[in-house]
């Protein structure tokens, strides 16, 4: 009832005010939507200065805190037309609260929007991104964004702050883990999912919601992977090896982007104008909303940029239209426009895209659109989306090591199930899953003991996660808690040696808690933490099969590991169900089939190591690990410890040389390359054709390798199948050193493999 008076009150202002509707300023940028230009147009004429810079302001509800600010007086802000929407505000209860105070007691009755950071999942937690990434399976990563959002909206959400495409080299870096690895094009394919997932092909439909494209840009690019830090990049690399995946998930539709922390070649992303207008608006021809990330504003203060209300005005100026928690834009802009300093259109400018983003959503149609009791009841955490959570989880798993086919484990075999992450629930979601029930993971020790019953695992805790208590409290924040245990070392040693003794293998789930990774987490040792790493030594002296689970944010440095231990498999932190996923994979009733999606380095000085890296001018010979005057190290090779694109099974592949049907291809034209794919071992499987390519000659210099397509296909045991790929001039396209993006004729290397280094090649030479 409340509804439908609304809905005639805003209806009748708007058809109003349509006709008086202010001209359009040129820096406002029309929307292509002519209904849509006609409401906001309308309503934008009818709002006072105040009301305008209200929208702008983004507060947060405060369950979800990731900086020392938060807001006060919300109501009050509410009833003033003070703000235009919160996150981290969640439940339909409150969600429905907020809005009715926004729809009943401030003038212009304009809608709230309700963000949050369902990164993956909602309730129904999947592997965390960098995880998910190792799928490399587009569909299976969709539908877990399609079931964030159906699960997100059901309780009141329309806003995701998500996806993060962030390029990371530096495993340092703790939000590693929130990205998609290392590679524009596998980045560029997922952001593109994931924005599918979460917008579906309607943003009105009360189970989609919108997705914000973060964190833009280069924030995976900071120095020594130190969070926030500054970047300075050319911008040919930006062009070529960072932006893709930006731009792919812009070019999917998202509907609202979010600027990053960092500085970019000595300006804040958050003012730069160059980033967030002329590349962002006028090259990419974005036309969502640009908010801020959390006081990005303020910061700019401590970047050394000038006092809160210059900083505010050159964020509205260079792009920025919502500010998150910092009210700067509420607190200053207003004199700011007294003073000549910001405009009248910019401020317009800036509402009227946060109105559309409200307009797009059907918020100005149905304020409650996402408030509906029965489904918040009814659509989350569900048997069926609980389900899909433990396939993803067991598709992300990628077995690094398995030697002598240890793994998989009969189900009859008495297991050792130690160390500090095999019995923790809280543990099991990952990083950045603020809105999973944590309650409700299933732990290793619970997932092993339901598949093969609790008598035949034997559990001892072995080692803490830091022999530092204090490393371990920041290493456990946020509700993640790994009880300590006050034994000396030795002790629990002993404890768990005993178990060992009574089994016949020993599965040992050590490695980083989850908040070991994710924001304001980095590291500087990437090895499992040394008090782990004795446990592991004591197990392997007693001659018993040892399986490794590791649990991992980011590429660890697993040298010793991989050197010592005959089988690892690394499950990242796998969401709710990953108790049950690692039973699926350790028991052989899933078959292992990721594939890394970043470079696991043999040790942290060889950081940044990354597959698509340039040749130099004194490139190591093939197969060489030192040669004088070479680019190399005297300590160790130049090879990865496990290379991008790599991963093992159950079973074996074997993939041919690639045959061309042509070996010269016109612009215009195309070439097929195809490969035979054969599963040459006893089980069913997946495998990953993966296809790269070289540019042998370039007006600037080309990398080694450029992952340009691939395909996850399943093959029974004995089962072969060809498998095609189409190359157009498109793949062969580079931003050259003036930023164009053009195709050179030349000398071209395909190659096809299972990992970024075990590949086949063929040559080909595109003419004009
Ligand atoms: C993070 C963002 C996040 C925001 C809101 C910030 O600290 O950098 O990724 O979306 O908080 O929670």
């Amino acid at each position: 009832m409340r509804f439908l008076k609304y809905q005639a009150v805003v209806g009748v202002c708007v058809l109003l005010i349509a006709a008086c509707a202010p001209k359009k300023n040129i820096s406002e940028v029309s929307p292509p939507d002519k209904k849509m230009d006609v409401f906001v147009s309308g309503l934008l004429s009818k709002m006072t200065l105040e009301e305008k810079i209200g929208q702008l302001n983004l507060l947060t509800g405060g369950e979800a805190v990731t900086g020392s600010a938060v807001n006060s007086d919300l109501e009050a802000k509410i009833k003033n037309g003070q703000v235009g929407g919160f996150f981290s505000l969640t439940s339909v209860e409150r969600i429905r609260k907020a809005q009715e105070l926004a729809i009943s007691t401030s003038r212009l009755k304009i809608p709230l929007i309700f963000g949050l950071d369902v990164i993956h999942g909602y309730k129904t937690t999947f592997p965390i991104p960098l995880g998910l990434s190792a799928t490399w399976d587009m569909p299976l990563i969709q539908r877990t964004a399609e079931i964030a959002a159906e699960e997100a909206a059901a309780d009141g959400i329309n806003w995701t702050f998500s996806p993060m495409v962030d390029i990371s080299r530096d495993p340092r870096w703790g939000r590693f883990s929130e990205g998609s690895g290392e590679d524009p094009y596998l980045g560029s394919e997922i952001a593109r999912a994931m924005v599918k997932g979460y917008q579906g092909d309607d943003l009105m439909s009360e189970t989609t919601i919108m997705a914000c494209v973060k964190h833009f840009a280069l924030y995976g690019a900071g120095e020594a992977g130190r969070d926030y830090n500054t970047t300075d990049m050319s911008k040919v690399r930006m062009y070529n090896e960072f932006l893709p995946p930006y731009k792919a998930a812009i070019d999917a539709g998202a509907g609202s982007l979010m600027a990053s922390f960092n500085e970019i070649n000595g300006i804040p992303a958050t003012a730069n104008k160059w980033l967030l207008t002329d590349l962002l608006r006028k090259e990419w021809g974005f036309k969502g909303l640009v908010v801020t990330d959390y006081t990005g504003i303020n910061e700019m203060v401590d970047h050394g940029y000038g006092d809160l209300p210059h900083v505010s005005a050159l964020a509205l100026k260079a792009g920025i239209d919502m500010d998150m928690v910092g009210e700067g834009f509420l607190t200053t802009l207003k004199r700011s426009l007294d003073e000549g300093k910001v405009s009248i259109s910019e401020i317009n400018r800036a509402c009227r895209f946060v109105l559309e983003a409200k307009y797009k959503l059907g918020l100005f149609d149905d304020p409650f659109r996402y408030c509906n009791d029965e489904r918040a009841k009814t659509k989350i955490f569900t048997a069926a989306n609980r389900a899909f959570a433990r396939k993803a989880a067991g598709s992300s798993f990628v077995l690094l090591k398995n030697d002598k086919q240890l793994l998989p484990i009969k189900k009859s075999s008495t297991i050792a199930l130690i160390g500090p992450l095999a019995d923790s629930k809280v543990n099991m979601p990952g990083t950045w899953s603020v809105s999973t029930d944590l309650s409700k993971a299933i732990s290793v020790r619970q997932g092993l003991e339901e598949a093969s019953g609790s008598s035949k695992i034997l559990y001892a805790t072995g080692s803490n996660l830091l022999e530092d208590p204090e490393y371990q409290k920041r290493a456990t924040m946020f509700g993640r808690e790994i009880p300590r245990d006050n034994r000396p070392e030795a002790e629990m040693i002993k404890e768990a040696l005993t178990v060992a003794a009574r089994s016949d293998v020993i599965v040992a789930a050590l490695g980083e808690s989850s908040e070991m990774s994710g924001e304001s987490s980095s590291r500087t040792d990437i090895r499992i933490p040394a008090v782990q790493q004795r446990l592991l030594d004591a197990l392997l002296k007693t001659g018993k099969p040892v399986v490794l689970l590791v649990f991992a944010g980011r590429p660890l440095d697993l040298s010793s590991e991989n050197a010592n231990v005959p089988a690892i498999l690394n499950v990242w932190f796998g969401g709710t169900e990953t108790g049950y996923a690692i039973a699926d994979v350790l028991f052989g009733d899933v078959n292992p089939s990721g594939k890394l999606s970043a470079t696991f380095p043999q040790n942290v000085g060889q950081i940044p190591l990354y597959y698509n890296h340039k040749n130099t001018g004194r490139p190591l010979e093939k197969g060489k690990w030192f040669q004088k005057f070479r680019s190399n190290y005297l300590d160790v090779s130049n090879d990865p410890l496990f290379p991008f694109g790599f991963g093992l099974s159950y079973t074996s592949f074997d993939i041919s040389a690639p045959v061309l049907d042509k070996t010269v291809m016109n612009t215009n034209g195309s070439i097929s390359v195809t490969v035979n794919v054969k599963n040459t071992g006893s089980r069913d499987g997946e495998e990953v054709v993966q296809l790269y390519i070289r540019d042998l000659v370039g007006t600037i210099t080309r990398p080694v390798k450029e992952l340009k397509a691939f395909r996850k296909i399943a093959l029974k045991a004995g089962e072969a199948r060809e498998v095609n790929f189409t190359l157009t001039e498109n793949d062969l396209k580079f931003y050259n050193a003036e930023l164009e993006f053009v195709s050179e004729p030349g000398d071209f290397k395909v190659f096809i493999g299972n990992s970024s280094e075990n590949v086949k090649e063929a040559n080909f030479k595109l003419i004009k």
